[in-house]
């Protein structure tokens, strides 16, 4: 892994997360699943999709977190055990797993920390499903053929961003700022070439032409004026990365993030992020 992903960045993000995902695109992978359902996630992070999936799969069910930052991980761990103590639930913890007794049978979760770069090495056998959130624009189109090329059992991927960004109120230098934001999306982050916003095009050719049925949904994060922390993290992780990917207008996105602080700071800004979730589904 090249990059590493910040567990404050993703505890801010699940809210918003959690209200984008396609219910009906989750609906789908779950009709699919057996009665006790395997699931693996891949670059599980903090467990965040596992909070938002099991309840609605609600049966007992196990869960492999895959990913390879050991903190992360460990950050999982606790907060799936906060979480479901908050909701009243008992949180065991039998060896290297932990077990959540839900009213509709145990959740059972236990981790892999890994790379996924190598392909070969993931722990796809045994699970009944490959699951994934905000994390196929990261890969590269190679390794997403050579995953779709493995799988024989369903493939759900929630938050793919597709590269839609409507910044309100509009400004003529959001163009320019989200084609230099496009550009450093592409960077290898460890996986090869990452897709970024083509990937859920790729996702859908990748998974149809090994003759899966594949269903997509958009999951747009809807981002009021009210939700200053989430404005300021992405509107400033814009404009670094545009700063990275276009240095020789440096002045440019300088000017542009100064123009959206003040329009965070009056109560004015908003954005609408395009993501998609894709489910492919083998025939
Ligand atoms: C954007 S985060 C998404 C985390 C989580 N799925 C969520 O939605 O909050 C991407 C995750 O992929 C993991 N990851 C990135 N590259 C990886 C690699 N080569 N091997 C294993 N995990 C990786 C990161 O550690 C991180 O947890």
């Amino acid at each position: 892994m090249s990059e590493g992903f910040d567990a404050g960045w993703l505890a801010l993000r699940e809210p918003h997360d959690a209200r984008a995902r396609s219910a009906a695109i989750a609906g789908a992978l779950i009709a699919t699943l057996p009665a006790r359902p395997r699931l693996l996630d891949l670059g599980a992070g903090s467990g965040s999709l596992f909070r938002w999936l099991a309840p609605r799969i609600y049966r007992a069910q196990a869960w492999t977190l895959f990913d390879a930052d050991a903190g992360l991980i460990e950050a999982a761990f606790e907060t799936i055990a906060l979480w479901a103590e908050a909701l009243g639930l008992k949180v065991t913890t039998p060896g290297r797993a932990l077990l959540v007794h839900a009213p509709g049978g145990a959740w059972r979760v236990e981790a892999r920390q890994g790379d996924l770069a190598e392909i070969g090495g993931l722990p796809l056998a045994g699970h009944h499903a490959v699951v994934n959130s905000a994390l196929c624009d990261l890969v590269s189109r190679p390794w997403l053929a050579a995953l779709s090329a493995r799988l024989s059992v369903p493939f759900y991927a929630a938050l793919i961003a597709d590269g839609r960004v409507r910044w309100r109120p509009h400004l003529p230098a959001d163009r320019a700022l989200a084609a230099a934001f496009r550009r450093d999306q592409g960077r290898d982050k460890g996986l090869g070439p990452a897709l970024g916003h083509r990937a859920p095009a790729a996702a859908i050719e990748l998974f149809e032409a090994r003759g899966f049925c594949v269903l997509s949904a958009p999951s747009d994060w809807r981002i009021g004026p009210d939700q200053t922390a989430m404005l300021s993290a992405i509107l400033h992780g814009d404009a670094d990365a545009a700063c990275r990917a276009d240095p020789r207008h440096r002045a440019r996105h300088a000017a542009w993030r100064q123009a959206r602080m003040l329009h965070g700071g009056r109560g004015r800004l908003s954005l609408r992020l395009g993501h998609r979730d894709v489910l492919a589904i083998p025939r």
